[in-house]
């Protein structure tokens, strides 16, 4: 299914493995342009109930009119994941069936100019998610210390040049204030060894610090965690999380946060989680040839279990 503002990715997969209950309220924490969430709309309507959540109020209005045929069977909330619990006990809803996360930028996010998250075009650097949201890029870029932007850059984008980038730009920025993506692309690829700097580039030489940037503006970490520990609770017995990743870090949270819930028992809880997925699911070839934005996806998949004593 492709679609101008978002391509859902792993959408067949995300649907067995959901393993969709006729009446069943699902939760779709990443709406986007309401790709997933149409298909499993498609399995469950007119039974059942889809809650669609994302922190863009763009994303929210393409995603109204894309699924408008099934409006008496959705519930569309702008708001962070984050606040997973907050959101569903406003909706008066306490149990759930199945969750499913879709984390990082939509392709609309990435490709419309004035959101700022990208350097293939020159625009004002922003990187908000939620536009309401005063902090941004820019802010980031020109208050930020030389050791915290080092900090991010390392940390965020496992960039191996972070102390020379953030020098380079405390430097610049007493010149001139770091306001576009040009300005922000052109210092990565000069703070590159002179061996380095020939375009041969496999990936973009801004392309982490990029990326470290955008996970601090939205703090996407932080909100990943609290979002995958509160999906835990509010899931039925047997209901099920899938997460769909795009880097590393985010992946890595995921493994080791299902890890430590399947373990819970030892913990003296009573419900923990089941790994369905001991490696994560990819993408076929046949997707990454007709989505390249796929290539990097892995899904992980984990089922509630509450324990009888
Ligand atoms: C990869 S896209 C999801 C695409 C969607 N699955 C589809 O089929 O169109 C990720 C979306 O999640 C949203 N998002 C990311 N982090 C969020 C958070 N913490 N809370 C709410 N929405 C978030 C982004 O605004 C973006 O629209």
């Amino acid at each position: 299914m492709v679609n101008s503002f978002h391509t859902p990715v792993l959408t067949k997969e995300i649907l067995n493995c959901l393993d969709l209950k006729k009446g069943g309220v699902y939760i779709d924490c990443t709406l986007g342009g309401g790709g997933h969430s149409k298909a499993i709309l498609e399995n469950i309507y007119p039974h059942g109930l889809l809650i669609g959540i994302d922190q863009d109020i763009e994303a929210i209005e393409v995603a109204k009119e894309e699924l408008k045929i099934y409006l008496d069977k959705i519930k569309l909330v702008k708001g962070n994941f984050k606040n997973l619990e907050g959101i569903l006990s406003g909706l008066k809803i306490k149990k759930v069936s199945g969750i499913i996360f879709d984390l990082g930028v939509s392709f609309h996010q990435l490709k419309e100019k004035e959101r700022g998250f990208s350097f293939k075009e020159d625009s004002r650097i922003d990187m908000r998610m939620d536009l309401t949201q005063r902090f941004n890029a820019d802010i980031l870029i020109n208050s930020y210390s030389e050791k915290d932007l080092a900090e991010i850059f390392e940390k965020y984008g496992e960039e191996r040049f972070s102390k020379k980038i953030a020098r380079l730009i405390v430097i610049e920025r007493k010149k001139k204030a770091i306001t576009t993506t040009k300005q922000l692309a052109d210092l990565a690829i000069r703070s590159l060894p002179r061996t380095k700097k020939r375009r041969t580039w496999r990936i973009h030489p801004a392309t982490r610090i990029f990326q470290a940037i955008r996970i601090e503006v939205n703090q996407e970490l932080r909100a990943l965690e609290k979002g995958l520990n509160q999906s835990i609770r509010i899931l039925e017995n047997k209901g099920r999380v899938c997460v769909i990743s795009y880097h590393s870090l985010e992946d890595r949270i995921v493994k080791n946060l299902f890890r430590k819930a399947e373990g819970e028992r030892k913990e003296q809880r009573d419900y923990g989680l089941k790994i369905i997925t001991n490696k994560p699911i990819r993408p076929s070839s046949e997707e990454v040839k007709d989505n390249s934005k796929a290539r990097s996806a892995k899904l992980r998949v984990a089922e509630k279990k509450i324990f009888i004593t």
